[in-house]
This record gives structure tokens, C-alpha cells and sequence, in this order.
């Protein structure tokens, strides 16, 4: 008897050790009816990043395809498509229990260009354009049917001022462009979510212009089960009020707020940025890489706390997932983005997969959130 209790003790202490030692995850710690995940590419799934894809595993219950399921990744020819990778991610998805996010089935960027041509050198028509976009979403989706939950199917549809982009899909199929491609998808998975996503939808225009579109496709009687906000920001924008509003309305609009690419630009941006050529750049590269040797202590602070605010708005508006662009910041797009060749440091573990300020300052938001 008194060893059996000796030995319960002793099995107590240890799991008690063991939870010290290892604190809880993202994904544990977020309240029921929020995945919390991370966008991942090739790297993760082929071990060539093994910090990351062990930072994944163990953090998150969600997971995107940064890349490989792009139309120009996974169909880059009209009677080639390229699986090994998208099936790769998904198998790693669906093995570790996640849910598994497709991204993205219609964009105008990372398109080949034989998709926008003409048959024979005649201007692309409507037909010809709706063919196509629907072989490659019956394709694509039907191949990963019942293993892909939720797909974007529709990627930046918007300008900034609310109206239609001006895109070959818009020129060549019309409006309805948006409702075909949701139309195709649900053909090909009946079950899976499907997601309008943009980026800015914390600006009133776009994202009344957002919710407008995804009511006009309900009227037409398809089911969309989520608007996505990417939430590219910065340290100095967009303001939480904006956030808040845009969240605010997402949800009073019907659809769950989805944050789909979440990730916090440390650097300094300069307004001449976008489309400056070369010398420029280089000029603007050299004064806003500010960090090259490290985030200081203030910035990582500034970040953690920035993070955890984002985090109580999610947390207040119902988010249904949040999903994280990138694992640790070795790897993110921001490196690149708006300039090429500086020093990021957006995301909640840093360069060498060590956890950052942000990522505690997360946890104890979702540890007290009041809807656990
Ligand atoms: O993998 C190749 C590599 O083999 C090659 O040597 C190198 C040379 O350019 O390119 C590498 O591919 C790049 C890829 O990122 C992986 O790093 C592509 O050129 C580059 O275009 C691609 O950029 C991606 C971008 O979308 C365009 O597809 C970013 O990783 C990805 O983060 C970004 O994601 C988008 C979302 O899909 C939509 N929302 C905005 C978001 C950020 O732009």
C-alpha cells in the first residue's frame, strides 16, 4: 500500500516536472472554437527545417501552405500538375491532427502566364477562362477532398477603394468571376470551409467592400464560411481601434473573423517604397534595415505587447483561427518585402527557433482569456 503511494507521488512529481519544464502550447491554451496555427512551406515537411517543423508540431493545430499550392507551383503547365510537395504538406498536416488550410485557388499573382492566354493567339475569352479555373479547382480540390478543411478560394479580389480589382480574371469572365470560383469548389468538396481573403480589411472601404461581396455571394445562395483578414501590419499600423472596428463588423456581418496571415513588420517604412527602382531601393534599404544585428530589447517588448493586444481584440470578436505567416523568423517573406535584403523580425520565435517576448505575451492573453 504504502509503496503503491509511494509510487503514485512519485508519478505526480514527475508529470508535474514534465509541465514545468515544457509550458503549454498555443494551441492548448486557446479557447475552444479558435485554431491557432502557422503558415509552412516544403522546408518543414522534407526535415530540412527541422526547429520549425518541431515548433509546429508541438504549438499549433493549424497549418497553411505558404507556397506550394499556388497555381504556378502545383499546375504550371495546362496538362501538368506538380502534387509531391502539396501532398507532402497535406500528408503532414493530417498526420499531426491539424487542420489542414488550402491557399490559394484563385489570385492574380503567382498565375502562369498560359492561363491568362488566348486560344491561338485570339484575346482570352470568357469560356476559355471559366474551363480552365474550373479543371484546376476540381482538380486540386478534389485531389485533397476530405483532407483539406477549409480552402481560400478567392485571394485579393479587392482595391483599396472597394472596387473590383483590375484583374484578366475580372477582364475576361466578368463579376461573377468571385461566385464561379466558389461555385467550382463547392462542386469539388462539398464539405470543406471555403474563405474570401484580403489584406487591409481593417480599412473601412475594403472591408465593407469585403463583406458586400460575401453577402452578394450568399444571395446567390453559395455558403462562405469565413471572411480572412491576412493582417500583414506593422509596429506602427494599422491602430487597434481600426482593428477592432474591422473585427467588429466582420462578425456583426455574420461570417467568422478569420486572421490568415498574421504577421508584425518591425521596420520602418518609407512611403516611396512600393515600385521605387533599383538605386532608390538601395538607398531606402540602407536606412530602414535598422536591426541588422538584432531586435533590441525595447522593439521586442514594443512587439510582445502589440502581439497580446491583437490577440485580446481575436479573443473579443470570435476569431475562429489565427493563423501565424511563418514559424520562425528566419524564414519570413518580410526579409523581401517591400524591400529586398533587409533583417526582419516579425513573428514569435526568432532567427534560431528561440521563443521570443511575443510568443509569452500571447500565451498569458489566451491563459486568461475570460471564454475559457
Ligand atoms: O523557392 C524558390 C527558390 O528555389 C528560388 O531560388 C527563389 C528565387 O526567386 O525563389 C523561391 O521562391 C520564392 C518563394 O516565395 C519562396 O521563398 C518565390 O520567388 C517568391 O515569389 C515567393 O514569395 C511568396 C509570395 O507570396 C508570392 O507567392 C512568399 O513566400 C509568400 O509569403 C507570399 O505570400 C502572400 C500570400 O500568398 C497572399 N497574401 C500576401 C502574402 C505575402 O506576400
Amino acid at each position: 500500500m504504502r509503496r503503491t503511494l509511494m509510487s503514485s507521488l512519485c508519478l505526480l512529481l514527475c508529470a508535474a516536472a514534465a509541465l514545468a519544464a515544457e509550458p503549454p502550447s498555443l494551441k492548448s491554451l486557446a479557447p475552444p472554437g479558435l485554431r491557432i496555427g502557422a503558415a509552412i512551406n516544403r522546408t518543414q515537411t522534407n526535415g530540412n527545417d527541422p526547429i520549425a517543423a518541431a515548433i509546429v508540431i508541438l504549438q499549433f493545430d493549424t497549418v497553411t501552405a505558404e507556397n506550394d499550392l499556388k497555381w504556378e507551383r502545383i499546375h504550371p503547365e495546362p496538362e501538368r500538375f506538380d502534387f509531391e510537395p502539396a501532398d507532402r504538406y497535406v500528408d503532414f498536416g493530417t498526420t499531426n491532427g491539424m487542420f489542414v488550410v488550402g491557399h490559394a485557388l484563385l489570385w492574380h499573382q503567382q498565375t502562369p502566364a498560359w492561363v491568362f492566354a488566348g486560344e491561338g493567339g485570339k484575346k482570352l475569352d470568357r469560356e476559355t477562362l471559366l474551363a480552365r479555373l474550373r479543371t484546376h479547382i476540381a482538380t486540386v480540390v478534389g485531389r485533397y477532398k476530405g483532407r483539406i478543411g477549409g480552402w481560400d478560394v478567392v485571394n485579393e479580389a479587392l482595391e483599396e477603394d472597394g472596387t473590383l480589382r483590375k484583374t484578366p480574371w475580372l477582364e475576361a469572365i466578368g463579376e461573377d468571376y468571385v461566385a464561379k470560383a466558389f461555385e467550382f469548389a463547392r462542386e469539388a468538396d462539398p464539405a470543406a470551409e471555403l474563405y474570401y481573403n484580403d489584406y487591409n480589411l481593417w480599412k473601412p472601404a475594403k472591408r465593407d467592400a469585403a463583406i458586400r461581396l460575401v453577402q452578394g455571394l450568399k444571395a446567390r445562395g453559395l455558403r462562405v464560411d469565413g471572411i480572412g483578414e491576412q493582417a500583414h501590419w506593422g509596429v506602427d499600423d494599422p491602430p487597434l481601434e481600426a482593428i477592432d472596428a474591422a473585427l467588429a463588423a466582420l462578425r456583426a456581418s455574420g461570417t467568422t473573423p478569420l486572421i490568415t496571415e498574421l504577421d508584425m513588420d518591425v521596420l520602418p517604412r518609407d512611403p516611396d517604397m512600393w515600385g521605387a527602382d533599383l538605386a532608390k531601393k538601395a538607398r531606402i534599404r540602407a536606412a530602414t534595415n535598422v536591426y541588422p544585428d538584432g531586435l533590441p530589447p525595447a522593439v521586442q517588448e514594443r512587439l510582445a505587447r502589440l502581439y497580446a493586444d491583437c490577440f485580446a481584440l481575436f479573443l473579443k470578436h470570435g476569431a475562429g483561427r489565427v493563423t501565424f505567416w511563418g514559424v520562425t523568423d528566419a524564414t519570413t517573406w518580410l526579409h523581401d518585402f517591400p524591400i529586398p535584403g533587409r533583417v526582419n523580425y516579425p513573428l514569435l520565435w526568432d532567427h534560431a527557433g528561440r521563443e521570443k517576448p511575443a510568443l509569452a505575451a500571447v500565451a498569458e492573453v489566451l491563459r486568461n482569456n475570460v471564454r475559457r
